[in-house]
């Protein structure tokens, strides 16, 4: 027979398990925007790190169809304390090449899949394009307020995207990774052969790859806020969701 102290000790357990271990969990991230979001940040991290390798080889940004070493820059290393030669020593072209083009074909291959795959499912037209109530300017500025405000993520947002989270993701989706992609093939010789309006289109080879090197800073920028953001809003429940595809919902508590 228990006693009255065991009665107490196995409620007290019970109200324990059920605050903390009895969370309700929900499916949040399909197979495939999981998969093709981790393939995703290993492509760009190769990509990111062989870009700079092959920057370093050839430190200057010019603007226009022509560039090399003595003609007026709009950027140089070398201004910012490291020389010609120092940088060249710094980078290995030939490994940031493979790896670049290698990379940029897994990327490109992986972000055809989840786009079509995604918008078969309806995954953008639930989940990532903004509804019309979400794009008034009272909506907005609330959501702009809750950013600079570093506002903890309530039960109710905690499972759907915000709307500047939404707008964001598309934007890199559908503008900034096609012109990545446009401005880094403007810069082969191959391929302005085949598509010279590809040039036309940037004004030259040098601006593309100037074009091409800004957005690499807008990309570092976006990762960096994006980190932040999953750091923000708890970084173990929503890495942990971006792998096994479930997410624990807060308690009432928490
Ligand atoms: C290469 C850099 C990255 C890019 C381009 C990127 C892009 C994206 C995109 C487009 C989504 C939305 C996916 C969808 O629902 O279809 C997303 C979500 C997410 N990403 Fe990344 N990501 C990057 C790096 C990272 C890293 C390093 C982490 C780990 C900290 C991370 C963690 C997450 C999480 C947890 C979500 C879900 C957000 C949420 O539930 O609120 N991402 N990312």
């Amino acid at each position: 027979m228990q006693s009255q102290v065991d009665t107490d000790h196995d409620a007290i357990v019970a109200s324990e398990r059920s605050r903390v271990g009895a969370r309700e969990s929900l499916a949040l991230h399909s197979y495939s925007v999981r998969i093709c979001h981790w393939i995703n940040v290993i492509a760009s991290g190769y990509l990111l790190v062989s870009g700079i390798h092959i920057f370093l080889d050839f430190p200057e940004l010019y603007w226009g169809h022509t560039g090399y070493q003595g003609f007026p820059a709009v950027f140089k290393l070398s201004d910012w304390g490291i020389s010609w030669d120092e940088a060249g020593a710094l980078g290995n072209r030939m490994w940031g090449r493979n790896y670049h083009f290698t990379f940029a074909w897994v990327l490109l291959i992986n972000g055809l899949v989840y786009v079509i795959w995604n918008i078969k499912t309806g995954h953008f037209r639930d989940r990532m394009f903004p509804r019309r109530d979400e794009l008034t300017p009272t909506h907005l500025g609330v959501d702009v307020l809750n950013h600079l405000r570093w506002f903890s993520s309530a039960r109710g947002s905690a499972t759907n995207y915000g709307t500047l989270q939404k707008v964001s993701y598309l934007l890199l989706i559908f503008l900034f990774m096609p012109l990545m992609l446009l401005t880094g093939l403007a810069q082969s010789p191959g391929f302005t052969a085949a598509w010279p309006w590809l040039l036309d289109l940037f004004g030259g080879r040098q601006s593309a790859r100037t074009l091409h090197s800004i957005g690499t800073v807008v990309f570092v920028l976006f990762v960096m806020v994006h980190v932040l953001e999953v750091l923000r809003a708890g970084v173990l429940n929503r890495v942990r969701a971006m792998i096994t595809g479930r997410f624990q919902l807060p308690t009432e508590e928490t």
